[in-house]
């Protein structure tokens, strides 16, 4: 008892000390802001190496993600040849932290890089397709794109980096053979000497397992301190007499960099506990911007809805009902399928409907 009272002790003087770092943090940037911040990056963004082609959007601030990004990197980096798949649930961060990646100086430094959004390929042709035109090469040269893109890349005089972006939308479409007709492009690409994949995918499988030697890492969840950094990041004016709130706030965001961007921005005129008082009435709905249009990225419902409506979802009857269940416990599910089966919930096949669940990124198995 006199333990735990001790450390709750601790905990609270660690947070006071903390608010007061967060408010000399603000201070300070508020007097000396980042000169490079406003400078627009992007697009042939890299200048310190005049020889080398960055086709990638620039990456958000990223706050808890310092280990992964740099482990990628230096991967990407060494002597062997790499392939690296991102994995992980909607909105864990999967395409800032590949785009952290292909802005590390090292990996700019020496590689080529071409950032293909994956999310509108509906074919092995069109993914051929959007790979040749983020290169800007044109792809009726020849009768054969895929010919024609190993061409290009075996040509090519410095080493390439390609990321795959989203890459579960067209591995989990509906079409016959699309898996296989993908996979033949991804084994190809992989062959090539000069040539690094990133993909980007949701669930907890990399495509192609088997015919690509992925190095795969799994993005877990933000921890509290990069949670809070990030959202204080974008509402530096918090109060510290809101922390308490703002804490609470963040245990129902489970660490997942979208939920807490969103739920900042929805902080324009309000206070945290107003917003607590919101997430009580309307949960993660609320987690949406006013944007006309809304998105993955704006709006946590359409994110998540991607995965529900995803074809392995679809086919799998159980596979909802059991999410259903999964998201009643609050702890999830530490006895694993075993705790499933002795819960006897009347599910035909409760590995399958688990494998399908965890598959599409809608649950994660936690590192612990
Ligand atoms: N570590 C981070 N620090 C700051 N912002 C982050 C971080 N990770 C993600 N974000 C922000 O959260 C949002 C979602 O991130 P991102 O698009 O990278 O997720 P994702 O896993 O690729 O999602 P999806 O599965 O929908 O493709 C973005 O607006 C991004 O800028
Ligand atoms: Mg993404």
């Amino acid at each position: 008892m006199e333990t735990s009272s001790g450390v709750n002790k601790i905990q609270a003087n660690l947070t006071d000390v903390y608010s007061v770092v967060i408010e000399i943090h603000s201070l300070i940037r508020a007097r000396f802001p980042d000169p490079t911040e406003g400078i627009p990056r992007g697009v042939q963004a890299n200048t310190s190496e005049a020889a080398s082609l960055q086709y990638v959007p620039a990456p958000p601030r990223l706050y808890g993600r310092d280990i992964v990004v740099r482990a990628a990197a230096g991967k990407i980096c060494d002597a062997q040849q790499r392939h690296i798949a991102l994995l992980g649930t909607g909105g864990i961060g999967k395409t800032s932290v590949a785009l952290g990646v292909v802005d590390d100086l090292g990996v700019k430094g020496q590689n080529d890089c071409y950032f293909v959004r994956c999310d509108t390929v509906i074919s092995d042709l069109t993914l051929v397709a959007s790979i040749l035109q983020a290169m800007e090469k044109n792809s009726s040269d020849n009768g054969d794109p895929m010919k024609n893109l190993k061409t290009c890349l075996e040509a090519a005089s410095r080493p390439i980096v390609l990321v795959l972006d989203n890459f579960e939308s067209p591995w989990s479409l509906d079409t016959p053979n699309i898996q296989p007709r993908l996979t033949e492009v991804l084994r190809t690409l992989a062959a090539i000497p000069k040539l690094q994949l990133i993909v980007t995918m949701r669930g907890n499988a990399p495509p192609a397992d088997g015919d690509v030697p992925w190095s795969v890492m799994h993005l877990d969840p933000l921890g509290h301190i990069p949670a809070r950094e990030l959202f204080l990041s974008i509402k530096p004016d918090t109060s510290p007499s809101e922390f308490k709130d703002l804490d609470l706030l963040l245990q129902k965001c489970d660490g997942l960099p979208l939920a807490i961007k969103l739920l900042a921005l929805l902080k324009s005129s309000s206070t945290c506990g107003r917003l607590l008082k919101q997430w009580e009435k309307q949960k993660t709905s609320l987690l949406k911007t006013n944007h006309p249009s809304e998105s993955r990225e704006t709006s946590m419902r359409v994110s998540i809805s991607m995965s529900l409506q995803s074809a392995p979802m679809r086919r799998h009857p159980d596979a909802i009902p059991l999410l259903a269940v999964i998201c009643r416990l609050p702890d999830g599910i530490l006895g694993g399928v075993e705790q499933l089966e002795e819960m006897d919930l009347g599910f035909d096949d409760v590995d399958e409907a688990l494998a399908t669940v965890l598959g599409s990124g809608l649950a994660f198995k936690a590192e612990n």
